[in-house]
């Protein structure tokens, strides 16, 4: 099950869907990963794996579209059935967003609808919430609005900080993520209607 995955920075997400691949709990291949910066260390942890990479520097494009339909060209030469990001940080321009509509996933550490966008952990203290987590979804145009798969919550206990909070979130975000992408390669996960389907008879 040939997928792409996106990344920007450090790759614990990507880490975590190659060690359950390796250990046969997930069923896909890994063609490539693809950066748009050169120093993600998630570059090295594909290359560790023996997975393709590419780094693909948006600085070196006059728009949005024109970086989008350079990367759209690059990723749809491994025709992936699942495109998935893990800590890209970009925003995506509706005609890539759309071109894989209901085939790309993305995570994101907040309850969505919560706190779309950046310093979600910050947020979350500064509202005094008694609950944080992260949410897996489907990318529709809109920056952190498509459809949700599944969450996972964590309290928010008094001494917490940004950091303390955002590992708890990663150690979810490894548990989740892999799950939602096991479920799609199985092919029980659909975008339908505008909402995510998981076909309870697939088991
Ligand atoms: C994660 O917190 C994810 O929710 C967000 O970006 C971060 C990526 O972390 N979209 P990593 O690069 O996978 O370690």
């Amino acid at each position: 099950f040939p997928v792409v995955v996106l990344i920007s920075g450090s790759g614990s997400n990507l880490q975590a869907l190659i060690d359950q691949s390796l250990q046969g709990k997930l069923n896909i291949n890994i063609a490539a990963v693809i950066s748009n910066k050169a120093q993600a260390y998630g570059l090295e942890r594909a290359t560790i794996a023996g997975i393709a990479t590419h780094a693909l520097d948006h600085k070196l494009f006059e728009s949005r579209e024109a970086f989008d339909a350079e990367l759209q060209k690059l990723i749809d030469q491994y025709q992936p059935k699942l495109v998935v990001l893990a800590g890209f940080m970009r925003i995506l321009s509706e005609t890539f967003a759309k071109h894989y509509e209901g085939r790309m996933l993305n995570i994101h550490p907040s309850l969505l609808p919560k706190y779309k966008g950046l310093n979600t952990h910050q947020r979350a203290i500064d509202a005094n919430d008694k609950e944080h987590g992260v949410s897996v979804h489907f990318v529709s145009p809109e920056l952190d609005a498509g459809a949700v798969i599944l969450q996972a919550s964590t309290q928010i206990e008094k001494n917490d900080n940004a950091d303390s909070l955002a590992t708890k979130v990663h150690t979810l975000e490894h548990i989740i993520y892999p799950l939602a992408v096991k479920w799609f390669s199985e092919e029980r996960l659909t975008l339908s209607d505008g909402a995510a389907f998981l076909d309870n008879t697939k088991l």
